[in-house]
């Protein structure tokens, strides 16, 4: 089904479609506002919808928000605009059109998003991520650790076989989860950069990388000796995107605060800050809690998590009794230490459960996730929406 008033994409939709015998091709023409109340335009198992100039005409939008909550994932919607501003892209992701061509459209591109459209099975249509962020409140305390064994976890949680998990590393310039995983990175800040708005999801699946695990991986190669701030629009727009395509995105967060981490951490569903076992680590943590507070207001609120824990018996550090004290509710639990399993994790390139099943860093973690976890995954559907927040 082709809505459109455009003669030459008219023309193009009958030369792409009207010769193949296995399709059958509907156009729809006139007014956007006006095609969306025909009967027709429910059944069709594709619907490319042609706004001419959606930047200009905000009730093309509106009407085509109607329309797609009036289809309620019964057809994909493809959409196709003369020109694209970064507000206009966003709307589209959010209100969950497959896919955007931006005119002249070649029949091949048209071909493909339809095809992916039709692919996409109805349920998994209308996905909000529940998004996980790791914060360090110092350096080397294990947030890269704890990410990826977070999303080991996440991925295998789900009731089917594995859930589409994404962790994503927001660490450029010494990230360490591709090493970790002993992959390659393949996000290319460089070729994003200079236009965002070209990041779209044949973009993304090309700058992913593949764990064996099933586990998928946005990570950049290194740049150690660099020392530069992305635009925040790119970073949102990523992490948009990602959130529309997983089932669980985990986000493993650098220590320095930039011009996006607002954004990131307002878009969170569960926020996690790791720390350590010493006074200025448990300090550094408080004061982390209480920036955030200040920053986001109503927005997710930080637990501390405390890695490397151990009981010293006759020791006089700290106990777990001082720690309940420093960080008070935002405290949930504690991670032991155990340096021989996570060092050959990383020597190897492999997560914990692999090196040996059942350890107790991966138990003292799947306790704390799931005990922060307000709701059991897909007992019911996250009505919040908070990854949106990224596009307000
Ligand atoms: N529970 C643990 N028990 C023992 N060692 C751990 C544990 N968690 C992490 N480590 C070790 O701590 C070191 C730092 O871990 P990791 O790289 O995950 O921390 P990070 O906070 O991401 O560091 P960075 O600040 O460099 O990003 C690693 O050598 C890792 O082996
Ligand atoms: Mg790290």
């Amino acid at each position: 089904m082709v809505l459109t008033a455009d003669a030459e994409f008219e023309q193009l939709a009958r030369e792409t479609f009207g010769s193949a015998s296995e399709l059958e091709l509907r156009l729809l023409a006139g007014p956007l506002s006006r095609a969306v109340e025909a009967p027709e335009i429910e059944g069709g198992s594709v619907l490319i919808v042609d706004i001419e100039s959606a930047a200009q005409d905000g009730r093309a939008m509106v009407a085509l928000e109607r329309l797609i909550a009036r289809l309620n994932g019964a057809s994909p919607v493809v959409v196709v605009v003369r020109s694209i501003t970064e507000a206009v892209a966003r709307l589209l992701i959010q209100i969950r059109v497959s896919d955007f061509l931006v005119k002249p459209v070649a029949s091949i591109d048209l071909v493909r998003a339809c095809a992916k459209a039709t692919q996409t099975p109805a349920e998994k249509r209308p996905l909000e991520a529940e998004i996980y962020t790791f914060l360090p409140a110092a350096g080397g305390v294990g947030v890269t650790t704890l990410a990826i064994q977070t999303a080991m976890q996440l991925m295998k949680s789900g009731t089917r076989a594995s859930a589409a998990t994404c962790l994503v590393d927001l660490d450029f310039q010494q990230g360490a989860c591709a090493d970790y995983l002993d992959i390659e990175p393949r996000l290319d800040l460089n070729e994003i950069e200079p236009r965002p708005e070209r990041l779209d999801r044949h973009l993304l699946e090309v700058m992913l990388s593949r764990h064996a695990s099933g586990l998928s991986v946005i990570a950049a190669p290194n740049r150690p000796a660099e020392m530069r701030s992305f635009d925040p629009d790119m970073v949102t727009r990523l992490l948009d995107l990602v959130s529309t395509h997983f089932e669980y995105v985990v986000i493993d967060m650098p220590r320095t605060w930039f011009s996006w981490t607002d954004s990131v951490l307002l878009g969170t569903n569960k926020l996690y800050i790791v720390t350590e076992m010493t006074v200025p680590g448990l300090r550094h943590a408080k004061q982390l809690v209480t920036a955030i507070g200040e920053r986001l207001g109503e927005g997710p609120k930080p637990k501390v998590i405390v890695n490397r824990f151990e009981q010293r018996l006759f020791d006089t550090g700290l106990r777990r009794a001082d720690i309940e004290q420093a960080l008070g509710g935002a405290f949930i639990g504690t991670i032991p230490n155990n340096y021989r399993l996570v060092r050959e994790a990383i020597d190897r390139g492999v997560p914990l459960d692999e090196v040996k099943p059942g350890n107790n860093v991966s138990g003292a973690l799947k306790k704390l996730i799931s005990l922060s976890a307000a709701a059991p995954a897909g007992s019911e559907p996250v009505t919040q929406a908070r990854s949106l927040a990224w596009t307000r």
